[in-house]
């Protein structure tokens, strides 16, 4: 059946192959425009950002029932494609047949009007077909491709790291635990304590918040890899830049240093961008008009500009220096927040800037050791408008160092010795970092909360749908 209509977006692209001919399309009508004798339905089939106008007249059998039909009432429709002399809108369709597949009840909220998005984040079953929706889950999809597409082109592997798993990356305990355990009648040892031999993977399991200790395992066999999934964090974080189930990006590259990760970052971000407005123009068009002004100009000269690269003892001079009064005080050894990184990006640098070398006690365990012995080969990349979307580092080779780490850190050595093992055959020096996919398409849309890229948002208190 699907055959029968041709996309609305088929029509607009290769406008010339079917002007005059006669074209069966089907969509929900967006809005209609009836006057006695004639009207326009804008039609959207979700193939296209953009509407076609449907003309409608008396000649139509149904004319009079199809002017009342109530916004987003589904519609399979026969007619001929017309070229006007309406740039915005350079073809429409004179109807001949009009087929009412689903009529929509009058109550259907999406009228007409501007909603905030608070209110239709509590119609996330219907906000996709609302513009502001339709465009970033649009290019949301597009971005992915995207991603795939610049690592495979560069023979990549994509490693697929387990969503399961009994250890914690980061070491935060930000973790969401997953049990069969009867929560009425726990097991416990003798020493009171939850007896997670009884459960099903017979130890504690959780859900993962970094693919990256995979990826570690699969770089050092493949050389370059990338995972891109689902992860988990159980932050009580009630910001717009956090949610409880985000999408990362993490590639890990051997015999490459940090220079090199921040080399790839950089490209790879350039080539996101890049993709997304090659290939999603119309939505873009609609985020620089109706969300955030001067984002094409933005995007447009981040792709040709260098990023900058600056230590964490420089920024935070920077910062001291700036004599901006912050909500956190600023000294060397404090862990940057938002205001301050924002600063950062957009006050100091006004463009996109790494910071590399962190204090190591505010960092994770298996970042390299500097020879100071007090910071990490860690970087983060900021930008403008949304703070940290990359966080990365290159990571500790060295068996001894990285045990002397795992003890420092107060962490169970046991639970890493697969890790530790990397360090013993073979070892390499690699390096990589996780992209947090909803920021990257916040930057690339404008769009201020993360609740607005993501179509099924997973945040505190909030698992609707
Ligand atoms: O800096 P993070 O915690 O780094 C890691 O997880 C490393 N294991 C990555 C690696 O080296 N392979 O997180 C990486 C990125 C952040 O920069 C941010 O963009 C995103 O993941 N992120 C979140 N995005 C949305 N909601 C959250 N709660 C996020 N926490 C991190």
């Amino acid at each position: 059946m699907q055959k029968e209509f041709i996309e609305i977006k088929q029509l607009y692209r290769n406008k010339e192959q079917y002007i005059d001919k006669t074209v069966r399309v089907a969509g929900w009508i967006r809005t209609s425009r009836m006057s006695k004798n004639f009207g326009f339905i804008e039609l959207n089939d979700g193939s296209f950002f953009k509407n076609m106008q449907i003309v409608i007249d008396e000649k139509l059998e149904n004319f009079k029932e199809v002017g009342k039909l109530p916004i987003s009432t589904s519609l399979l429709i026969e007619g001929t494609l017309v070229a006007t002399q309406n740039a915005k809108q350079p073809v429409e369709i004179q109807a001949t047949k009009i087929v009412v597949e689903g009529e929509s009840d009058n109550s259907y909220p999406l009228q007409k009007k501007r909603h905030t998005v608070e209110y239709l984040r509590t119609i996330a079953h219907l906000r996709p077909r609302s513009n502001l929706f339709s465009a970033a889950f649009r290019v949301r999809s597009v971005a992915a491709y995207a991603i795939h597409k610049f690592f495979q082109d560069r023979n990549f592997v994509y490693a697929h790291s387990p969503i399961i798993t009994g250890s914690d990356c980061e070491g935060a305990g930000e973790m969401f635990r997953i049990t069969t355990l009867d929560l009425n009648n726990i097991p416990k040892t003798e020493e009171g304590k939850i007896d997670y031999s009884q459960d099903f993977f017979g130890k504690e399991a959780n859900l993962t918040v970094s693919g990256q200790l995979n990826a570690e395992i699969m770089a050092l066999a493949f050389r370059n890899v990338y995972t891109f999934g689902p992860t988990f964090r159980a932050e009580n974080s009630y910001t717009g830049r956090h949610a409880s189930e985000f999408w990362m990006i993490e590639p890990e590259i051997a015999f490459a240093d940090l220079e090199d990760n921040m080399e790839l970052a950089e490209d790879m971000i350039k080539y996101i961008i890049n993709y997304v407005l090659e290939n999603c123009p119309e939505e873009m068009e609609f985020f620089n008009s109706f969300v955030d002004k001067g984002l094409l100009e933005r995007l447009h000269k981040i792709v040709n500009s260098e990023f900058t690269r600056i230590t964490y003892t420089k920024a935070i001079e920077l910062l001291l220096e700036s004599g901006q009064k912050f909500e956190y005080p600023v000294e060397w050894g404090c862990d940057l927040q938002t205001e301050h990184e924002r600063y950062i990006t957009e006050q100091i640098f006004n463009a996109p800037v790494f910071v590399t070398d962190y204090p190591k006690e505010i960092k994770a365990f298996y970042m390299r050791m500097n020879e100071d012995g007090k910071t990490v080969r860690a970087m983060d990349l900021l930008v403008p408008g949304v703070g940290e979307i990359i966080g990365g580092s290159q990571r500790e080779e060295r068996y001894d160092v990285l045990m002397d780490r795992i003890k420092e850190c107060g962490l169970n050595e046991e639970d890493y010795w697969w890790y530790l093992e990397l360090r013993k055959y073979g070892t390499a020096t690699h390096s990589g970092f996780g992209l947090g996919f909803e920021r990257i398409i916040m930057y690339l849309t404008g769009i201020s909360n993360i609740r607005d890229v993501i179509p099924f948002p997973r945040t505190p208190k909030n698992a609707e749908f």
